[in-house]
Parts: structure tokens; sequence; C-alpha cells
């Protein structure tokens, strides 16, 4: 039985993922703003109230989970907002800023201590991080945060590697929840999908960016 953390975990990619792990008889603990009755009848250990852009609120809840190793920290909290070079506000972009990348961090620092040797740390990413893969532009906030997502994957990778600690970014493909309006693929398949990758990744795939089926992505 895996011990596993995700953000995020009360809608959307983040609920099929914790219905994925508890499905595999996994202990899940979720931390997320607010709770569902979804999410209440897959795992009782929930850390709701908590924003992950709040430094203290990401601290209080590591401090409730007590000391325990953590084999599987997922990153899944996410936004998007839909500003294009006509429309683009910087507040916007700092706002995903905030969440996509400085949210994560958050996350990453307050229970870096509760990974061991071959635990994994997952950040969900997106195609539209990558710069070498950027052929339609738009969404600015968006890229840039998962931009800045993505270097805070690469970074962990480096200095986490001594420890044994396996960090990557991946991308889920087009998933149907909020985020897309419904379009894409059914999240629990998506959920699957990742749950099989991670399962499978070994040291040698710390710093990769990768799909939900294990294929490398270009940064
Ligand atoms: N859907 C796609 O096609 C797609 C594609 C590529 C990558 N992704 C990534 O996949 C992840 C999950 O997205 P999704 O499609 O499941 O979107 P979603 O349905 O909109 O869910 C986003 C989740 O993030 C949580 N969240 C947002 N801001 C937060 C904050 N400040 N503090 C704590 N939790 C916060 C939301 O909680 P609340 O309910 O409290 O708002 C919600 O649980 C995101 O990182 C997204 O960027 C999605």
């Amino acid at each position: 039985m895996a011990r596993v953390v995700i953000t995020g975990g009360e809608t959307g990619l983040g609920l099929s993922l914790v219905r994925a792990y508890t499905d595999a008889g996994d202990r899940v603990s979720v931390i997320c703003r607010a709770s569902t009755p979804e999410l209440d009848a897959l795992t009782p250990e929930i850390h709701a109230g908590i924003d992950i852009t709040n430094t203290a609120a990401v601290c209080r809840a590591a401090t409730e989970m007590g000391d325990v190793p953590i084999d599987i920290l997922i990153n899944n909290a996410g936004i998007m907002i839909d500003d294009q070079i006509e429309s683009l506000h910087v507040a916007s972009v700092r706002l995903q800023f905030e969440v996509n990348a400085l949210g994560p961090l958050n996350i990453a620092l307050a229970f870096r201590k509760r990974l061991r040797r071959n635990s994994k740390l997952v950040n969900i990413s997106s195609r539209l991080g990558s710069v070498g893969d950027n052929e339609s532009g738009g969404d600015f906030g968006y890229r840039m945060s998962k931009a800045a997502q993505n270097m805070l994957t690469s970074n962990l990778a480096i200095d986490l590697r001594e420890e044994g600690i396996v960090v990557v970014a991946a991308h889920p493909g087009i998933v149907a929840t909020n985020m897309t309006g419904g379009k894409g693929t059914h999240p629990n398949e998506v959920a699957r999908d990742l749950r099989a990758t991670i399962e499978q990744l070994t040291a040698e795939a710390t710093g990769r960016f990768i799909d939900r089926f294990g294929k490398e992505l270009p940064w």
C-alpha cells in the first residue's frame, strides 16, 4: 500500500487520481480548498481549507499529516485563465504564477522531508508549458506559469537526486474537466494511465517531462 498525497483532489483530474489510487488500495491524503461529497466518499484523509498559494496553510497541512513517509506526492491543483494578447493583464499572469508555479513550490518545500529514497514527486504540467513545443502562442499566463513549474521540476530533480527522490513533470493530455469545459478524455481514464506510468518510474526517469503514457516531451 502506497502513501499518496494529492493537491486539488476534490474535482476534475485530482478527484479521478484519488479514485485511481484508493481503488488500488492505496492510502490517499488530499489537500484542497473545500471538500466535496464525491471526495468524502473516497478517503477520510482530507485537509480542507488549504489554498496552495498560502505558505502557512500548506505548512499547517503538512504538520496535520504528521511525520509519515510519503511514497507519491502529486502537485495536481492548477488554474487556467483565458488570456490572449488582446485581453492580457499582468494580474492574471501573476495569479497563474502564484497557483501553478509557486503553489507546487510551497508543497514541495513543506513535504520534501517526508519523501524518501524511491519516493516520487509528480508535478502535473501541460504541453502548453513547453517552450520547445510552442507553435500556437496565446494563453500567456498559463504557458508562462507552467514553464516556471517545469523549471521547478527540473531543478528539484537535480537537487533531490542524491536522496533518490524521483521528480517528473507529467502532461495528462486534454482532459474533460471544468478547465476544458468538459472536452477531452475522461479524467478516470487519464488518472488510470497516469497511475500506471507513475508506478513504472525509476531513478533514471528523474528530471523528465513526460506524457501520461511515459513518452518524453520537449521542455
Ligand atoms: N484539463 C486538461 O485538459 C489539462 C491539460 C493539461 C494539464 N492540466 C493540469 O491538470 C491539473 C488539474 O486540472 P483539471 O483539468 O482537473 O482542472 P479543474 O477541474 O479546474 O481542477 C483544478 C483543481 O485545482 C484546484 N485549485 C485551483 N487553485 C487552487 C488553489 N489556489 N489552492 C488549492 N487548490 C486549487 C481546484 O480547486 P477548487 O475547486 O477549490 O477551485 C481544483 O481542485 C492542473 O494542474 C492543470 O493545469 C489539465
